[in-house]
């Protein structure tokens, strides 16, 4: 097993009331290899492949431990593999540029994206650290890693060795997005990069051939994490998330800052996907989403499903007046996520209604990615419905056609990731399939891995495998059919 054992000086380590730091975030340092992992419960047959997952994992001590924050975490991929019943996991770091310079100097050297804290060094190469923390899927044979910053590191489907980075064949050389979507009929991959106030729209084939790409000029430079895209069109939503200049990083200040007066509120840019014409939509106040689940067409409307929050960022007083030892996550921590609907009418150019779906907070909003671009009827989420409201603690669907809405809790496991859906063999239905998450048990410190059948959604789970590792609270991941990942692998050795 490689990697090294963590010591007691490890543990709690860096800063105990970081909990970025600690509990279902507690950094893990073995790249490990786990087999015959225990299962309670029964894994289903038909599942044959791997759940592959983003964690976010320093693998050394931040230079402000009170300035780490959940985002600078360097990825450690997991693969939870599934064949015959029986299940393996594996996890290795992407070793990134920023990643190997921080390994030559034994200790960190990059300060914390969101927070702040270590002047930016232009001189460095590269100056600022791609986490490669973000989301996972396999795309043109290759399973790939992405984080907004940058093009994504491509690693060995089963081994998870870091083989470099992905240019789409060449085609790309900017930032990508993290939050690409993938059309179900084609296996097309839409996806952008955002470089100041620029947009770059991208469609590739699922051969990471480029079809199209469209440029527009989004007026400020925002910090644009997720977006939607329908049949015709993708929606930006462009919030008050601005990031700051050169000036304020080179003085070590945060990256964001929260400021609705510059951006003018918030607004839509909706791009007609085929002749790259932009239409703005002003959004009706200061808001921000946090990720979306899907949007469709619907006559001249656009509907468009997602989780809001009244403000993502530091205030530009609040950045400039951090004091040592402060507690920087405070803003971060209370904020709440609330699933959310837009319509936006095309012919109107207007926001026509937008309201709360329920109650039910949370977030890491996911679907059968089968409905992507098209209407969905099921959305599946991680609630944050304690009173300590960061902190993921069950699981909800919610069905739009009866707007229902159903919770899984789970009292001695907690901190569930974003589910993920995974569809049955011949699905008869939408929600016909199986839902996967990664749960931290508080007893173990370890991480366990739920199969909830879908359709009986809070019935106990059908499986519940024991991962003999830890996962640090992560963010997205996908489900990678078992052929698809021998054909990668193939691919790869001819
Ligand atoms: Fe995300």
């Amino acid at each position: 097993m490689p990697g090294r054992a963590l010591t007691a000086e490890d543990e709690h380590m860096w800063d105990e009331n970081n909990r970025s730091l600690n509990g279902p975030f507690e950094p893990w340092h073995q790249e490990a290899d786990t087999f015959d992992l225990e299962v309670v419960g029964k894994i289903p047959l038909e599942l044959n492949g791997s759940l592959y997952r983003t964690s976010s994992n320093p693998h050394v001590q931040p230079p402000h431990p009170n300035r780490y924050h959940w985002f600078d975490g360097d990825g450690m991929i997991y693969g939870v593999f599934l064949r015959d019943g029986r299940a393996h996991a594996s996890s290795r770091w992407v070793r990134t540029a920023a990643f190997k310079v921080e390994e030559e100097n034994g200790k960190a050297v990059y300060g914390s994206i969101l927070n702040g804290g270590v002047p930016v060094d232009f001189s460095l190469d590269p100056p600022m650290k791609n986490p490669a923390n973000t989301h996972v899927t396999l795309f043109d044979d290759r399973l790939l890693v992405f984080t907004e910053v940058d093009l994504p590191h491509e690693l060995h489907p089963t081994t998870l060795e870091t083989r470099g980075q992905y240019d789409y064949h060449g085609d790309v050389s900017g930032p990508v997005t993290a939050h690409w979507k993938t059309d179900p009929r084609n296996g097309d991959m839409l996806f952008y990069g955002v470089s100041g106030s620029t947009l770059t729209w991208y469609h590739a084939n699922s051969h990471g051939k480029l079809l199209d790409s469209h440029q527009f000029d989004m007026g400020v430079a925002c910090f644009l994490h997720d977006f939607v895209a329908t049949e015709d069109y993708a929606v930006f939503m462009i919030t008050p998330t601005l990031f700051t200049g050169p000036e304020d990083l080179m003085a070590g200040k945060p990256s964001v800052v929260w400021d609705p007066e510059t951006s003018n509120g918030t607004r839509f840019a909706v791009l007609d996907r085929h002749s790259g014409a932009v239409t703005f939509i002003d959004g009706g106040g200061a808001y921000s989403g946090t990720h979306f689940y899907n949007a469709y067409q619907e006559g001249s409307s656009i509907v468009i499903d997602g989780h809001r929050t009244d403000r993502w960022g530091w205030l530009s007083e609040e950045s400039a007046a951090i004091a040592p030892g402060q507690d920087c996550n405070e803003w971060f921590d209370s904020m709440v996520a609330k699933p959310w609907r837009w319509v936006l009418d095309l012919s109107s150019q207007r926001l026509t209604r937008d309201y709360q779906i329920n109650d039910v907070v949370g977030e890491f909003p996911r679907i059968n990615d089968e409905y992507a671009l098209r209407k969905h009827r099921f959305g599946y989420y991680a609630t944050t419905q304690g009173t300590d409201r960061w902190l993921t603690d069950g699981l909800a669907k919610h069905d739009y056609q009866g707007d229902l809405t159903a919770t899984i809790p789970n009292a001695e496991l907690v901190s569930p990731s974003e589910p993920v859906f995974v569809p049955r063999d011949n699905a008869t239905s939408e929600d016909d399939g199986w839902m996967m998450s990664l749960w931290w048990n508080p007893f173990t410190r370890l991480a366990e891995m739920l199969i909830h059948d879908a359709l009986h959604f809070d019935a106990e789970p059908v499986a519940r495998i024991k991962l003999n590792q830890r996962v640090p609270m992560g963010f997205h991941g996908n489900w990678i059919d078992g052929a698809a990942i021998e054909a990668a692998v193939s691919s790869q050795t001819v």
